[in-house]
C-alpha cells in the first residue's frame, strides 16, 4: 500500500501542462535564463571533454545519443538541446570529424505533457527525438547508450519526502510548517540526506547508462553558503507565508491541521559546498567543472 501512494505521489512532480497561462512553457522564464547563462560552460565543457574518436568507439555511423532528463514541456528543453548539439558540432568540426546525426532524448515522469512536448519541437530541429517517461531516480535506458545527459533545474525534486517530517515521535517533525527554512535544524537535515540519497541514485543510474568517457552536465539550483537556511532561503519565505495561510485557514476549521502538518513541499535546494563535497565523493563520475552561474 505504502509503495502505491508513494508512486502516486511521484507521479503528481510533473509541471503544469499546455501552452495557457499557468503553464510551465509561459512561467519558466528564469529556468531559461539559467540554461542560456551556461550555454559558454556547456561550449567549455564539451570543447574540453568530447572527443569524438574516444567517445563514439563503438562505430562512427551511430548518432550521439544525448538526453535531458527532467525535460518538463518545453520550450527550454529545445534551448537545451540546441546548445548541446552546437556544442558537439563546433567539437566535431574543430577535430575534423564529419558530424554525425544526433538522437535526443526528452525524459520526464509519465504525468509529464508530453503531447505539448512533441506538438511544440521545433520544426526546423536537426535531431532524431524520442520521449522517455519515468523517474531519473532509477534505469531509464540501456547500458552504455549515452553520450550525452544533461538535467536543469530538476534534482531539486526529491524523489520523497523523509518520512520523519511527519512523524510526531521525531525531532525533525515539521509542525504547523510545510518547508526547511526557519524550521528545525532536524528538519533541513532529514531533507538533505534525502537530497544526497536521491543525488547518488540518480548518478548509480547514470554510470550504467552513459558510455564511457561521456558527459553529465547539471544544473543544480543551489543556496549561497552564507544563506542560513534557519533564518532564509531564496523562495522560502514565500512557503513560510503560504504555512502560515495554510495554518490559518486550519484555525478557522477551512482545512485540518493534521493535513498542514503532513504537507512539506519536496524540493532541497543544498549548499554549494555541501553540493561540491557529495558529487566529488561520487566514484563513478570526476568532476570536470564546477562553476556558479
Ligand atoms: C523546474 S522543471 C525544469 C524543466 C526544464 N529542465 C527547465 O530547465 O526548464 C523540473 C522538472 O523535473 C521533473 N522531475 C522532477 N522529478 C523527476 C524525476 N524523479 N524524474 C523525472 N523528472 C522529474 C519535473 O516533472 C519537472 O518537469
Amino acid at each position: 500500500m505504502e509503495n502505491e501512494s508513494n508512486k502516486a505521489f511521484l507521479e503528481s512532480y510533473a509541471m503544469k501542462g499546455g501552452e495557457g497561462p499557468h503553464s510551465y512553457a509561459q512561467n519558466s522564464n528564469f529556468q531559461r535564463s539559467a540554461i542560456e547563462a551556461a550555454k559558454k560552460l556547456l561550449q567549455g565543457a564539451i570543447a574540453d571533454n568530447f572527443d569524438l574518436k574516444i567517445i563514439c568507439v563503438a562505430s562512427t555511423t551511430n548518432p550521439i545519443c544525448i538526453a535531458d532528463l527532467g525535460c518538463s514541456t518545453g520550450p527550454n528543453t529545445f534551448i537545451a538541446a540546441q546548445n548541446i548539439m552546437e556544442a558537439i558540432e563546433l567539437q566535431c568540426k574543430s577535430q575534423k570529424q564529419s558530424v554525425q546525426e544526433f538522437f535526443v532524448f526528452f525524459n520526464d515522469q509519465a504525468s509529464n505533457d508530453f503531447n505539448t512536448l512533441f506538438q511544440k519541437l521545433p520544426p526546423n530541429k536537426k535531431y532524431f527525438a524520442a520521449g522517455v517517461p519515468g523517474s531519473f531516480y532509477g534505469r531509464l535506458f540501456p547500458r552504455q547508450s549515452l553520450h550525452v545527459v544533461h538535467s536543469s533545474a530538476s534534482l531539486s525534486w526529491l524523489s520523497k519526502l523523509p518520512k520523519e517530517l511527519t512523524d510526531r515521535s521525531c525531532d525533525a517533525w515539521n509542525k504547523g510548517k510545510i518547508y526547511y527554512t526557519n524550521a528545525p535544524k532536524e528538519v533541513e537535515d532529514a531533507y538533505k540526506s534525502q537530497f544526497k540519497m536521491d543525488l547518488e541514485t540518480f548518478l548509480q543510474a547514470r554510470a550504467q547508462e552513459v558510455v564511457g568517457n561521456g558527459i553529465v552536465i547539471l544544473l543544480i539550483p543551489a543556496a549561497h553558503d552564507v544563506i542560513d537556511f534557519s533564518v532564509d532561503l531564496y523562495g522560502g519565505k514565500d512557503y513560510e507565508l503560504l504555512g502560515s495561510c495554510l495554518m490559518d485557514m486550519a484555525k478557522l476549521g477551512l482545512v485540518s491541521e493534521e493535513k498542514v502538518d503532513t504537507f512539506n513541499v519536496p524540493t532541497y535546494f543544498p549548499h554549494v559546498k555541501d553540493l561540491k563535497k557529495m558529487l566529488e565523493s561520487n566514484e563513478d563520475f570526476s568532476v570536470e567543472k564546477m562553476e556558479l552561474i
